[in-house]
């Protein structure tokens, strides 16, 4: 396994975080199996993995009380866990978003359910509207000083936001995320001119969720066949948004290249995030041992110059006014 820093900080982190997302029941193309999502972690965690990503809202606690029960068996102190706050918990009042209330209530209770004293990384799940971010970033300056939380982090916001935010800490002297998490993969590069310019600029550390596009860049779906019924496809409209033209172009070349690799789809559409210098570590979701396996061998691949372009090409931003 590859390790790198997180961003500007001294932490290190394996060059694949594990997203367990799919460790719940909320959706029906979740893996809904605590013990085959303990194992699958267990057997990420054997293979190097100490980066684990999760949030509170994921199937409402579960993926962070399954999360929990695999680290009851390791040494916790060698994994990094993230988590996030943001999302709904419940009804009513200050069930949701980023007040000194709710950030600190739901760190509490997402420690409860992790069976542990410390989060390593507590993540801003999105930007609240309706909470000053000085509130926010005190309530988590509150939480790394008592010492439930170690570093902090955001995810999926506008670039400005996030550079509100940044300033913001250095004004004020309070603790400055150290990681963004955006969407990004081969086919949903949106923020390259947005929230990643300003991580490059920051050394804010960057870790994409959704890197494999669903399982679209898996190369798993066909343009000219409906998708399989059991498939996560056919079972969330987010991952039919990706069928596109532009798209399946992006595919066929990811297909191509992996083809001349000697690599899978898979490996290939992994690697060619890794390649970005911007990239600390794109969170997976594997659901089975062998797409675990299949994952893991991304790091073996490497793209020559070429390689990385050919796969950016049917989706490279083209500007009509030169820039002088
Ligand atoms: N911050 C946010 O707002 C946000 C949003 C989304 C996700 N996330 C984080 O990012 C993580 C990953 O997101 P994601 O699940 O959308 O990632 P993804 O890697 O784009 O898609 C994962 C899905 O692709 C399929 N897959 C994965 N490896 C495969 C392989 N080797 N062969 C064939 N199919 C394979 C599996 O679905 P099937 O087998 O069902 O096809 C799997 O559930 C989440 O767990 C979560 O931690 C964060």
């Amino acid at each position: 396994m590859e390790y790198t820093k997180l961003g500007s900080t001294g932490l290190d982190v394996s060059r694949l975080c594990l997203g367990c997302m799919n460790f719940g029941s909320e959706r029906d193309w979740m893996l809904n199996d605590t013990d085959a999502s303990v194992s699958l972690i267990h057997e990420a965690v054997d293979a190097g993995i100490n980066f684990l990503d999760t949030a509170n809202v994921y199937s409402r606690g579960e993926s962070e009380e399954i999360v929990g029960e695999a680290l009851a068996s390791h040494d916790r102190s060698k994994l990094v866990v993230a988590t996030k706050v943001y999302g709904e918990m419940h009804d009513g009042p200050n069930g949701s978003g980023l007040s000194r209330k709710h950030v600190i209530d739901q760190c509490e209770a997402s420690l409860d359910r992790l069976g542990t004293d410390y989060v390593d990384l507590y993540q801003i799940h999105r930007w609240d509207e309706e909470t000053p971010i000085e509130e926010t970033l005190a309530a988590l300056d509150h939480l790394i000083e008592t010492g439930r939380v170690r570093y902090v982090g955001a995810s999926t916001m506008t670039a400005y936001q996030f550079t509100k935010a940044l300033y913001t800490s250095d004004i004020e002297d309070y603790t400055r995320f150290a990681c963004m998490q955006p969407e990004y993969s081969a086919v949903a590069r949106h923020e390259e001119e947005n929230l990643l310019e300003v991580c490059a600029g920051e050394d804010v550390a960057v870790i994409p969720w959704s890197p494999l596009a669903g399982g679209f860049l898996t190369g798993k779906y066909d343009r000219n066949e409906d998708p399989d019924p059991d498939s996560r496809a056919a079972k969330s409209d987010s991952v039919r948004s990706y069928f596109t033209t532009d798209n399946w172009a992006v595919l066929d070349a990811v297909r191509s290249v992996a083809d001349a690799v000697d690599a899978t789809p898979t490996q290939v559409a992994l690697a060619w995030l890794l390649e970005q210098d911007v990239v600390t570590a794109p969170i997976v979701g594997p659901k089975t041992s062998e797409q675990l396996r299949e994952v893991l061998g991304a790091l073996d691949v490497t793209l020559t110059d070429d390689q990385v372009d050919h796969i950016a090409a049917p989706k490279t931003p083209t500007y009509s006014r030169p820039v002088s």
